[in-house]
C-alpha cells in the first residue's frame, strides 16, 4: 500500500471516529430519555403516620436558622453551556452572603428539554456547599411538554435522591405527582418548624391527593408535637390563587394585608387554581407560602395570616415587563427566629466579580 493511501486511511479513520462520537453525544444527551427507577409507594388515608419516617434538620437554640431560596433558575444545557460558571457565581455569592442552614428550591431548576447536564451540575455546585438542600419540581422540569426532558421525572428524582447533602424525597406515587415530601426543622427534640415541599409543577392544580396527604402529615404531626400544628412553611412552585386576591388587596390599599415586603407585580399572578388548599394550610397553622414561577413578581404579602412570598428569580440579568426593563434577580432569604424575617437579596452584577 503506498504511503498516500495509508495517509488517506487514517485521515478516514480519524473522521469517522470524530463524527460518530459527536453523533453518540447528541443521541445520548438529546435524543435518548433517562427513565430513572419506577418506584411504586402507595400512601393511604388511613395509613398509620409514623413521626420516625419525616427528615429531620436541626436547629441550634438561641440561633438564628437561615432559609436560602432559589427560584427558576431555568438552567438550559444548550442555552447556557457557556453561562454556567456566571450562574455558579451568583449562586455562590448568595450563599456567602446569607450564609444559609438550608438552601430550597422553588422548581424550575433548568428550563426545556435538554436538562441532563444541567441538573447533574446544579447538583453538583449544591453539594459542593455542603449545606442541605430542598429542592421542589417546577413546570420546566419535566421539559417542554409533561415529561418531554431528557433526564425523566423518575430520573431526577434518583440524582436528588442520591445526591449527599439533598433531602429530596420522591414521596408516595399516588398523589399525581412525584417529589412530595417533609421536613421537621428540629429544636432539641421539639419540632420548631415543618416544611412541606409540595410539587405545583406541571399540573395546574394541587391535587385532592396531595392535600389529603399534607393535612395527614400534619395531623401526625400534630399528634406527636403534644396535640398543637407545628408552625408550618409550605415551598411550591406555581402560586395558588391567593396570591392574586391579596395583591389585589394590597392594590386597593385594603385593611385586609399587609405588605411585608417591596411589592413588585411585573406579570401574570395566575398559577395553580383554586382547590381549597389555603383553607386546609391555614387550618393547620402553615404561616408561610412561597412560590415561584412568575418571573416579574416578587412580594410577600400577609394574607389572612399566612405570609404569601413570590420569590425572587435566581439568575436573570432583566427583562421588558410592562415596558420597563426591570431587574428583579437575586434570592429570598428566611431567617428563622422567635419571627420570620424576610428578605431579598438583589443581585447587582456591577458590584461583584463575576
Ligand atoms: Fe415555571
Amino acid at each position: 500500500m503506498s504511503k498516500k493511501k495509508k495517509i488517506l486511511i487514517i485521515i478516514f479513520s480519524i473522521l469517522l471516529f470524530i463524527i460518530s462520537s459527536c453523533l453518540l453525544s447528541l443521541y445520548f444527551l438529546f435524543v435518548h430519555h433517562y427513565k430513572g427507577t419506577e418506584k411504586v409507594d402507595i400512601w393511604h388515608e388511613t395509613d398509620e403516620f409514623k413521626i420516625e419516617n419525616i427528615t429531620t434538620i436541626q436547629k441550634q437554640k438561641d440561633r438564628d436558622f437561615v432559609i436560602l431560596n432559589l427560584a427558576d433558575i431555568q438552567m438550559c444545557d444548550l442555552e447556557d453551556i457557556f453561562r454556567m460558571p456566571i450562574i455558579y457565581d451568583e449562586i455562590s455569592y448568595l450563599v456567602k452572603t446569607s450564609k444559609p442552614d438550608l438552601i430550597t428550591l422553588t422548581g424550575d431548576q433548568t428550563w426545556s428539554n435538554e436538562n441532563l447536564i444541567s441538573l447533574k451540575t446544579i447538583i453538583k455546585w449544591l453539594d459542593g456547599f455542603k449545606i442541605p438542600y430542598a429542592p421542589v419540581f417546577g413546570n420546566h422540569d419535566y421539559g417542554n411538554q409533561k415529561n418531554s426532558s431528557t433526564a425523566e421525572l423518575n430520573y431526577c428524582c434518583d440524582l436528588y435522591e442520591n445526591s449527599k447533602y439533598c433531602l429530596f424525597k420522591r414521596g408516595p406515587s399516588n398523589l399525581g405527582t412525584l417529589g412530595n415530601y417533609v421536613i421537621n426543622i428540629m429544636e432539641d427534640e421539639k419540632v420548631y418548624k415543618t416544611l412541606y415541599m409540595i410539587d405545583a409543577g406541571y399540573e395546574d392544580m394541587i391535587t385532592d391527593e396531595q392535600i389529603a396527604w399534607f393535612k395527614w402529615n400534619a395531623d401526625g404531626i400534630k399528634q406527636a408535637n403534644g396535640g398543637v400544628y407545628s408552625q408550618g412553611m409550605c415551598f411550591m412552585h406555581k402560586p395558588i390563587p391567593e396570591f392574586r386576591t391579596a395583591y389585589m388587596e394590597y392594590l386597593y390599599d385594603s385593611s385586609e394585608v399587609e405588605a411585608i415586603t417591596d411589592v413588585h407585580v411585573h406579570y401574570s399572578l395566575y398559577g395553580t387554581e383554586q382547590n381549597g388548599f389555603f383553607e386546609v394550610a391555614k387550618e393547620c397553622n402553615v404561616l408561610d407560602i412561597v412560590c415561584g414561577h412568575q418571573h416579574g413578581n416578587n412580594f410577600t404579602i400577609k394574607f389572612q395570616g399566612i405570609r404569601l412570598t413570590f420569590a425572587l428569580k435566581t439568575d436573570e440579568l432583566g427583562g421588558f415587563y410592562e415596558d420597563k426593563y426591570i431587574y428583579l434577580n437575586g434570592a429570598t432569604v428566611f431567617t428563622l427566629n422567635e419571627n420570620v424575617n424576610i428578605q431579598n437579596i438583589f443581585v447587582d452584577r456591577n458590584k461583584y466579580k463575576i
